[in-house]
């Protein structure tokens, strides 16, 4: 038996959460009854709507519902994914090939890369980001290339001199927009590149759409499915953790290219069982009856943005307003760089009792900036931005 975890194949190139330490911060302020106002982690705070609890309890109630279900996913659920994406964005699927139910994104996106990357297959992602899209990478034996996003532009410019210029050429490309952590939202015509250099130079594509729906002051965020022709080398993830309230019952869909998720499905076959039945029955009726509590939940989180910017902004730290996703990214105030991101966040939990998430938690890239999650309600965000111009006062 190794003498650490770290001994182990697989553990050893798994480096230790840099969130972890901020967190154990906040657990150890915590525990001493300190107020800490936590815009760490993006764990929504808001409830699940009623309509699906209730029908969650209903169905738990039914022993049929008791049994393993499907690895796949219930038929009706596949069928209300695909209602959903014919009117939303006008994309047709077929529930039975082009549709699987996954335990959450990360399930979705862990073993889709476990799936189709063998040893040293190349996959391009933006950096920085969300740490399953590098270390998902990794864990599949992949080789994780990261090209810089200062925005969405200069991603695709890379990643056409990569294509031009590199000898190994990707695999796999995996995005997602709006994007986790630097909030950069893209149009329809970005995706028609992408899909464009995919198409022609053989690249799987992974979407990842975590946040389609959380999108502010009338921007809509377009599924990549849009584009003509994706489904022959695109597959998007959609998940019911955001638009939903439902991060905790670990429900997300993969969706489009049917031989993506045939080998999806094949693999998930061996892994599990498929989410709990009463669970895929309630989602059908998230789906079905609460398009307003999207709105809802969208509509809070813009305002819970609009202080976050406004209280910032006169705390003395210029912020840029976030058109999607639920965080706000913020550069690092001037004088603050050179100590780096953890450093400040831990600053900023042990002066003004704010707890964010420090930019190189998700990539050498992310250095400069921390992510704000807008998981507190506005008066607490106010009063983080109240504690926070306070701090940058007093360190002058
Ligand atoms: C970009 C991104 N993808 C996926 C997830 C996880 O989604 P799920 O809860 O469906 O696994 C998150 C959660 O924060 C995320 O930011």
């Amino acid at each position: 038996m190794p003498e650490s975890t770290d001994d182990f194949y697989r553990i050893q190139k798994l480096p230790p959460y840099v969130f972890a330490v901020i967190n154990e911060m906040r657990a150890k302020a915590r525990a001493a009854q300190i107020d800490v106002i936590d815009l760490g982690m993006g764990n929504p705070d808001g409830a699940t709507p009623r309509v699906i609890v209730n029908k969650m309890v209903e169905a738990a109630r039914n022993a049929k519902n008791h049994r393993y279900s499907q690895s796949r996913g219930i038929p009706k659920l596949r069928e209300e994914i695909t209602k959903r994406y014919r009117a939303n964005y006008g994309v047709e699927l077929d529930p039975d090939k082009e549709a699987i139910v996954t335990i959450g994104a990360k399930d979705a996106l862990a073993h889709l890369l476990f799936a189709t990357i063998g040893p040293d297959d190349a996959v391009v992602s933006p950096n920085p980001a969300y740490p399953i899209h590098q270390y998902g990478v990794i864990m599949a034996e992949g080789h994780a290339c990261m090209l810089p996003m200062p925005d969405a532009a200069t991603f695709l410019n890379r990643l056409e001199d990569l294509y031009r210029t590199s000898t190994r050429k990707p695999k796999m490309l995996l995005i997602s927009f709006p994007h986790n952590p630097t909030t950069t939202c893209v149009d329809l015509d970005f995706f028609r590149q992408i899909i464009r250099l995919a198409q022609e130079h053989g690249t799987m594509v992974v979407h990842d759409f975590a946040y389609a729906d959380l999108c502010f002051d009338g921007y809509k965020a377009p599924s990549i499915l849009q584009v003509e022709g994706a489904k022959e080398v695109a597959v998007e993830i959609f998940s019911m953790s955001k638009s939903y309230n439902m991060a905790g019952w670990r429900v997300g869909f993969c969706l489009g290219n049917s031989k993506m998720i045939a080998a999806l499905a094949r693999i998930k076959s061996y892994l599990d069982y498929g989410v709990f039945q009463p669970i895929q029955i309630a989602s059908i009726i998230a789906l079905r009856e609460c398009e307003e509590d999207t709105r809802k939940i969208c509509a809070m989180y813009q305002k819970r943005r609009d202080a976050l910017v406004t209280g910032l902004r006169r705390a003395g730290w210029p912020v840029t307003p976030t058109q999607g996703t639920m965080f706000l990214w913020a550069p690092l105030p001037e004088r603050f760089r050179p100590m780096g991101s953890l450093e400040f966040s831990k600053l900023l939990l042990e002066k003004a009792l704010v707890a964010v998430s420090p930019g190189i938690g998700f990539g050498p890239m992310g250095e400069s900036h921390v992510r704000f999650a807008l998981v507190e309600n506005e008066q607490r965000i106010r009063q983080a931005t109240r504690a926070i111009g306070g701090f940058l006062k007093s360190s002058h």
